[in-house]
């Protein structure tokens, strides 16, 4: 892992004191002297790099296996296969990513319940042995293809306050699951653990602790069969930044003595979970095109203005960028988003209520059904942070519309850090986070008020 080189990454170096706020800054400067204003993404893998340590920090006994499915770009799984995480694979295409980039089959669980006769034959000609599984038709098809599987119950967990439910959908009851293991010792496979999921997005940090304790029980079932399991697998719906409702440390300060209490330190059994949105969602900023914008006038003013009726109207903004493409997320994810603007407004400047659209010719194809905004000229740039969760991963070229760059950035202290802990490990007390991954004008970022510096990043 060790031997990556920058260029493998196809990242730029943010040179100290600036941060990837000013890169989207210079390439919209860049782009002024030119036609091109596709929108594009600046993705910040020092940011990768500091919800890792924070991640070790909080949840010590927790091992983390990222979720590929929420983000497969080669320079997040690279970043996070440097830092020495596990991956959930749901198919074998993510197995083959993860692999192609050396990680060993030991650090893989092909996290999918339901999965094709022909790629659960994949993982076992390719090495890869824990695998989840919720149902009996499952432990036939893996007891006829994979003699070395290592399987791992999943359980459901009570997700209905989750913004994204998966156990719908998926998940053993525990009633079930007493049948489950009676089968699979029938067939003779080898049960190591157990998982959950208690949906992506979790708003209700007591679900952890509910099916920590769901887990205990099924645990304790396998042992009265015969089973000593060694695995509990927490699953993900951690959050992604810092502006959702649950802190992830309200979330681990509920998951710490649940684990305490019912799988303890010396109890021998390994925790890992699969965050998915945790790791990618705030590293990721999409800057988009205003490429056509309409005046609406509202049928009838409530106000009373006798000014120029600005207040009468509502713009509507197209961007080049949409819900077919990285804001998918608002379809498959439920993310509500809005935008910043990239030029700071006049104190003065009068605002309209606004919506914005995406470039495709479908109706469904909108953004943001309300904002408020100013009035803005076409060709102006519009900023969407915390973009880098369950957006690239699913986007689609739908109408033709092609999917924005991507432009990898990490500072020279994140990337001198990531090789150390993927020669050394991590070894002793962690630290917040690299200095100047943390340059003045982020950590004060509000993106109304940052200066326009231009990025003195180089491209290696
Ligand atoms: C099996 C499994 N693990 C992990 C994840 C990642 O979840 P999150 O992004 O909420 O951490 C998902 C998301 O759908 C999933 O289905």
């Amino acid at each position: 892992m060790s031997s990556y080189t920058p260029a493998d990454f196809d990242f730029t170096f943010l040179e100290e004191g600036f941060c990837a706020r000013d890169c989207v800054e210079q390439r919209i400067n860049e782009s002024s002297m030119s036609d091109d204003k596709d929108a594009f993404y600046v993705a910040d893998l020092g940011d990768v790099l500091k919800k890792h340590l924070r991640w070790m920090r909080a949840l010590p006994r927790v091992t983390p296996f990222y979720a590929v499915k929420c983000n497969d770009s080669r320079a997040v799984v690279m970043t996070l296969a440097s830092l020495g995480t596990g991956f959930d694979c749901a198919s074998k295409n993510e197995i083959q990513l993860v692999q192609s980039l050396g990680v060993d089959p030991s650090r893989i669980i092909y996290a999918n319940p339901c999965k094709q006769v022909s790629q659960i034959k994949y993982a076992s000609a390719h090495g890869v042995q824990m695998m989840t599984f919720d149902s009996e038709v499952e432990l036939m098809k893996v007891a006829r293809c994979h003699e070395n599987a290592k399987l791992v119950l999943r359980i459901a967990t009570d997700d209905s306050k989750a913004v994204c439910r998966l156990s719908v959908k998926f998940g053993a009851t525990l009633k079930s699951s007493r049948l489950l293991l009676e089968r699979a010792r029938e067939l003779g496979l080898d049960i190591i653990g157990v998982s959950f999921h208690v949906g992506s997005g979790c708003t209700d940090p007591e679900t952890y602790s509910q099916a920590i304790s769901d887990a205990r029980c099924v645990f304790d079932m396998g042992a009265e069969l015969g089973y000593n399991m060694t695995l509990l697998d927490i699953g993900g719906g951690f959050p992604g930044s810092d502006d959702s409702k649950l802190k992830f440390e309200e979330i681990t300060a509920v998951i710490n003595p649940a684990l305490d209490k019912y799988f303890p330190a010396d109890s021998g059994v390994r925790v890992i979970a699969e965050p998915g949105r945790y790791y990618v969602c705030s590293a990721y900023m999409l800057a988009v095109n205003i490429i056509a914008k309409k005046v609406v006038m509202k049928e009838q003013s409530a106000s009373d203005d006798e000014d120029d009726g600005a207040n009468d109207r509502t713009l509507m903004y197209y961007v080049n960028d949409g819900v077919y493409g990285s804001f998918n997320c608002i379809l498959y994810d439920h993310a509500h988003v809005l935008p910043t603007l990239h030029k700071k407004p006049k104190p003065d400047e009068r605002t309209h209520p606004c919506s914005i659209w995406g470039p495709t010719c479908d109706g469904l194809d909108r953004i943001v059904e309300q904002c408020i905004l100013p009035d803005l000229p076409l060709g102006e740039w519009l900023l969407f942070e915390n973009m880098g969760a369950y957006t690239v991963a699913a986007s689609s070229t739908f109408n033709g519309f092609q999917k924005p760059d991507i432009h990898y950035v990490m500072s020279r202290s994140a990337w001198q850090r990531i090789q150390q802990i993927s020669t050394q490990g991590l070894h002793g007390p962690i630290e917040e986070a690299c200095p100047s991954d943390l340059p003045s004008c982020c950590r004060k970022e509000s993106s109304l008020e940052l200066p326009a510096k231009p990025c003195p990043a180089h491209v290696l």
